[in-house]
């Protein structure tokens, strides 16, 4: 166990977000664009994929570390076959206080019960608009609102904790943010999201963001945002900032307008085992290579933490400080699950 590990900027690793596939059953235009993510697009196959003992023997070296928190992303997590095993694996894991799932929630009518049986405690789930133009659009494929408001329901159903993603694009779904918030306050909490230049083929550019600021004021009654009042963080480096209004609660996440690098402690395992300690990285570190080459635990262990301790990532900061111009050679979202 030994010392705290920390990286160049004084941060501990607490957070592991593992994707379990770069498939998904949508093809939201700001993550995975159809003209992009085509018929013709190479996916993985499933032998490159991490295996569910290969997944597990990483995770007990990154809870060696201090890594309290797992959450579970891909692309669509859910389409990872018998991702409830996987999930019974991990809430087996001493030392993990809370195990999340990212998902569209398209299949969460089928896995809810199962996923809750298998030791998850709580998903979230995007959803960008209630209009049926809007998020049919959006996601890419005509995909009605309702089944994912049916995901959402069967989480809840199941005894999961629920919070909601939705992402804001100007000119695209800002109108209707508060049509959504009061349709799913009472059970969960909404979260809004700043637009990010995440990947390489999103299109982003400044125009497009909205920032927290001005979603606080189309979210309130009157248009202003002043009845929004803060609410304290649930925990160091929070990624949203929470507000409360009309007796319920707002997240808002700030990537563009607000970065929150100082207090960043989450390092992303890709499908194939590469780590990367920011989401915005060019380049990861293979752990799958000395995995299947024979690593011991504690060779796995070292690697690791000589990454972590290495590390000096806090690119939305610097984003903010530099040109405004996003780099060209990042990780793709559908490998790191944001
Ligand atoms: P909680 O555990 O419920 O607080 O979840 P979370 O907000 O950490 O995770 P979630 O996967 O729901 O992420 C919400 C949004 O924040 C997504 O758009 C992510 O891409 C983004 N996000 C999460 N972590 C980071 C981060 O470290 N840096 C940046 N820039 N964005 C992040
Ligand atoms: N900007 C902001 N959030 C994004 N997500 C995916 N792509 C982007 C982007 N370009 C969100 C998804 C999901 C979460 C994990 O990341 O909507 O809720
Ligand atoms: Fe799929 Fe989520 Fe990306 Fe949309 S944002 S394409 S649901 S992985
Ligand atoms: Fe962490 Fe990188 Fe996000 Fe900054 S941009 S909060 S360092 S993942």
């Amino acid at each position: 166990v030994g010392a705290m590990l920390l990286d160049q900027l004084g941060r501990p690793l607490r957070d592991l977000r593992i994707s379990v596939t770069d498939r998904c059953n949508l093809r939201c235009t700001y993550c995975m664009p159809a003209e992009v993510f085509g018929p013709e697009y190479a996916f993985l196959p499933r032998s490159e994929l991490l295996s569910f003992e290969e997944i597990e023997r990483l995770a007990r070296a990154f809870v060696s570390h201090g890594v309290s928190k797992l959450r579970l992303t891909g692309g669509e997590p859910t389409l990872r076959r018998d991702l409830p095993e996987l999930i019974a694996r991990l809430a087996r894991l001493g030392g993990v206080e809370d195990i999340a799932l990212t998902t569209n929630g398209l299949l969460l009518p089928r896995l809810a019960p199962a996923l809750k049986a298998a030791g998850l405690h709580r998903v979230t789930v995007s959803i960008d608009s209630l209009d049926p133009e809007v998020f049919g659009r959006m996601n890419g494929l005509g995909i009605h609102p309702q089944k994912v408001l049916d995901g959402i329901e069967a989480a809840l159903q199941a005894g999961l904790g629920v919070k909601i993603n939705t992402v804001v694009q100007r000119g695209v779904n800002d109108a209707g943010l508060r049509e959504l918030w009061l349709a799913l306050r009472q059970n969960a909490v909404v979260r809004f999201i700043e637009f990010m230049d995440v990947g390489n083929h999103n299109g982003w550019n400044l125009d497009s963001v909205v920032p927290s600021r001005e979603v606080m004021a189309r979210l309130s009654a009157d248009g202003t945002g002043a009845e929004f009042q803060p609410v304290n963080p649930d925990y160091r480096g929070e990624v949203a900032a929470r507000y409360r209004a009309e007796g319920s609660e707002i997240g808002l996440i700030s990537s563009v307008t607000a970065p929150f690098c100082g207090d960043c402690s989450r390092a992303r395992l890709s499908a194939v085992g590469m780590l990367y300690t920011c989401l915005f990285a060019g380049t990861g570190t293979d752990l799958r290579g000395p995995l299947r080459g024979g690593a011991t635990d504690h060779e796995l262990r070292t690697l690791i933490g000589g990454v972590w301790g290495a590390r000096r990532d806090r690119y939305s900061e610097e984003r903010g400080e530099a040109t405004q111009t996003p780099r060209a050679d990042k990780v793709e979202m559908s490998h790191i699950g944001g």
